[in-house]
């Protein structure tokens, strides 16, 4: 029989072995959400000439709470290239009008290019934007957005310039787009506002800018425009291509507030990283998997975004992809598998030669599984709560609303572990849903009673959301 210190050690290493950490959710609360989506760009091209249930079937999937559960898409303004959809383009109208539909509270108008008349070699890339023409840019903008909203396809957001540091050439362009040089951005600004203003537009259409491809470029080139026009601005959107470490968001983050008080920043876009769950390995590059490790690395980086820089809006970009690096009807398994010839750059995926093949089916990866957790989970008005105490995870997020506390927990590593969380009022624990490498979304039951706290089981390399009703049990 193991005497009283036996025990204890004995104890302490069942504590070790299970990885028990305990953390209190704060009373005050930190950031009020706004958005969580993505970009059409460029499926609705293809899904389009879908058949009409299948179309039915990816809006859904994409906007309904059944699906993602979406409250931010962004719609691409067409500039006449190739590559794009247009405002006389049925195929983007389309998907605009099934999130109208579905009720996706944020809808966003954004630019690659200005239209190929407009811009330096007249076309609708590989060129720049042409000094004087930020009225006429604008009034292209306004116009498509008024025609929008008077058909009852509320657009409140629009974003004229997307990643203004490249010209997307040399031509023949992979995507529309244009340069627009520091010194030029706060003409487009203006241009726009001015615009949207004449429409009555102003205050129900919010600009944001200005999409630059990674936060080094952002933070170095705001001093030659944002100044002018800050007033002007919604929200200042970033891309984050350079795939940040925690502190260099951070102090881009604080560094753009302290510079411009009062404006928000927030995510507009990234895609296409490997990597492994606990963030390690990620980076720009192409290939492509569909499993828990790479859901999970992406699951990581909106956990960067909303819980360490405190942003309240997330975008990933394409949504929708045909980039899955190989042929499902020569090899129906492949889709499930990683390969290095396709990309990250969806969370659902189609056949790139369904034109010729008639392969209508949706692949849906992991990534949508664990994006779930985000659209379903953290809606435009709801809180975050700051996770306190010496055991708490940057990836783990509480998130309040009049009802509910809502605990996004990601397990990164193999082990399985717990979680014991005291909260700062009443809760009792409702439903949890879980994503794993052999789970998608399931439903379990909710967390563990432990005298005054709870207790969530964190299984090995998932991402869980456990729900508490706001009440005594
Ligand atoms: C929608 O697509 C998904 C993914 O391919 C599939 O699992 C599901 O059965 C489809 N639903 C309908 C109603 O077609």
């Amino acid at each position: 029989m193991p005497n009283r210190l036996t025990r204890s050690v004995l104890l302490l290493s069942t504590l070790a072995y299970t990885g028990v950490h305990s953390a209190s959710v704060s009373s005050t609360p930190a950031q009020t959400f706004h958005g969580i989506g993505g970009s059409g760009a460029w499926w609705p091209n293809d899904l389009y000439h879908f058949p009409e249930a299948t179309r039915q079937n990816l809006s859904n999937l994409l906007f309904s709470s059944s699906g993602l559960g979406l409250s931010s898409y962004r719609y691409n303004i067409g500039a006449g290239g190739a590559s794009t959809t247009g405002p006389g383009d049925a195929q983007g109208v389309y998907f605009l009008q099934e999130a109208s539909k579905r009720g996706v509270t944020h809808l966003t108008a954004f630019a690659n290019s200005a239209p190929a008349k407009l811009t330096s070699g007249g076309a609708s890339c590989n060129g720049r934007f042409v000094s004087g023409t930020g009225g006429a840019y604008g009034t292209f903008l306004a116009d498509v957005i008024a025609h929008f909203r008077g058909q009852g396809v509320n657009i409140d957001l629009v974003s004229p310039m997307n990643e203004p540091d490249s010209s997307f050439g040399p031509s023949p362009c992979g995507q529309e787009g244009m340069q627009v040089l520091p010194n030029q951005r706060a003409e487009v600004v203006n241009g726009l506002y001015s615009a949207l203003s004449s429409r009555g537009l102003a205050s129900t259409v919010g600009i944001l800018a200005d999409e630059s491809s990674n936060l080094n470029a952002a933070s170095s080139e705001y001093s030659s425009w944002l100044p002018q026009v800050v007033d002007k601005v919604a929200a200042i959107v970033h891309h984050t291509y350079d795939f940040p470490s925690d502190s260099s968001y951070t102090s881009y983050v604080s560094n753009t507030k302290n510079s411009y008080p009062g404006k928000a920043t927030w995510m507009s876009e990234v895609c296409c990283s490997l990597g492994n769950p606990d963030g390690s390995g990620k980076g720009w590059s192409g290939g492509y998997d569909p499993t828990i490790k790479n859901a999970l690395m992406f699951a990581g980086l909106v956990f960067q975004s909303l819980v360490t820089a405190g942003e309240a809006h997330y975008d990933f970009w394409t949504l929708v992809s045909n980039q899955l690096g190989c042929s499902p009807l020569s090899n129906p398994s492949c889709p499930n598998v990683a390969n290095s010839n396709g990309w990250n750059d969806g969370v659902i995926y189609y056949d790139p030669n369904y034109a010729t093949n008639k392969n209508y089916v949706l692949y849906v990866k992991k990534q949508f599984w664990t994006y779930k957790h985000f659209g379903n989970f953290v809606k435009p008005g709801s809180q975050r709560r700051p996770i306190i105490g010496s055991d708490a995870s940057k990836f783990t997020m509480a998130v309040s609303d009049a009802n509910s506390y809502y605990i996004l927990a990601m397990n990164p590593n193999a082990g399985d572990t717990s979680l014991t969380l005291t909260f700062p009022d009443a809760a009792c624990a409702n439903r949890a849903h879980r994503t794993s490498a052999s789970e998608d979304f399931v439903q379990l039951s909710g967390a563990v009673r432990s005298g005054s706290n709870w207790v969530l089981a964190l299984k090995g390399t998932s991402l869980t959301t456990y729900i508490f009703d706001r009440r005594n049990c």
